[in-house]
């Protein structure tokens, strides 16, 4: 990226923040549907199987994962953008630390999996690529990793929204699934694909490589 990019991309990850940070003050975002609470119950299933149980949520919002991995008996802590997730996240008893995901704030080979649901076509490429090669540096080899974003029907298809918190705007970057199953098979062993339809969100199952 060059650095007129560099300036653009962080100007679009602080309006975002502010989105984020506006979203937490309103307490909006408190519950999870169905289909995704029962995604969470597979993953922990799956994590357990391996006899793992230290858990990494990144863009964890304000806790919800986090709070429903530690109620099934797993270890678990998030990341997100927004410092008021973290004050949302420890009044529901768990922790979210304010950090961006493209840069955890945690030693190689700290997790034993991971996880990052609806965040990732929120990031640039930059940011996608830094945020992919994070979740391979921290989380230890074999490690189930779940990612979930929507997917698009063109590269660089990307636009705000400013509907959902008034005044407040967040980028989105919808990449088409073929060239995002690119990105994880550089990385990791892409083990299974939903689609989930309507609204066409993808869910892709992979694993770090031993
Ligand atoms: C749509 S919400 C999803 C929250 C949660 N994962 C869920 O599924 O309910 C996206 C979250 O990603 C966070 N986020 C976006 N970009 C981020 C970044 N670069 N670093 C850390 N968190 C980020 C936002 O602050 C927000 O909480």
């Amino acid at each position: 990226m060059t650095g007129g990019g560099a300036e653009i991309g962080a100007a679009r990850r602080a309006r975002l923040r502010g989105f984020y940070e506006a979203e937490a003050a309103a307490g909006t975002r408190d519950r999870l549907p169905d289909r995704r609470i029962d995604l969470r119950r597979r993953f922990t299933e799956r994590v357990r199987a391996d006899g793992r149980h230290r858990v990494l949520d990144l863009g964890a919002g304000p806790g919800l994962d986090v709070a429903g991995f530690a109620e099934d008996g797993l270890v678990a802590v998030g990341v997100d953008l927004a410092v008021g997730n973290g004050h949302l996240a420890r009044s529901r008893g768990v922790t979210v630390v304010a950090a961006d995901v493209a840069a955890v704030p945690v030693f190689d080979d700290v997790v034993d999996a991971a996880w990052s649901l609806s965040v990732l076509m929120h990031l640039d490429d930059a940011a996608l690529v830094a945020t992919l090669d994070e979740l391979v540096r921290v989380t230890r080899s074999g490690g189930p990793v779940v990612l979930g974003l929507w997917p698009g029907g063109r590269d660089g298809e990307a636009w705000t929204d400013d509907e959902t918190i008034p005044g407040e705007r967040r980028y989105f970057e919808r990449r088409p699934a073929p060239a995002m199953r690119r990105l994880l098979e550089d990385r990791f062993v892409v083990e299974d694909h939903e689609r989930w339809d309507p609204p066409g969100y993808d869910v892709y199952w992979c694993r770090v490589p031993d």
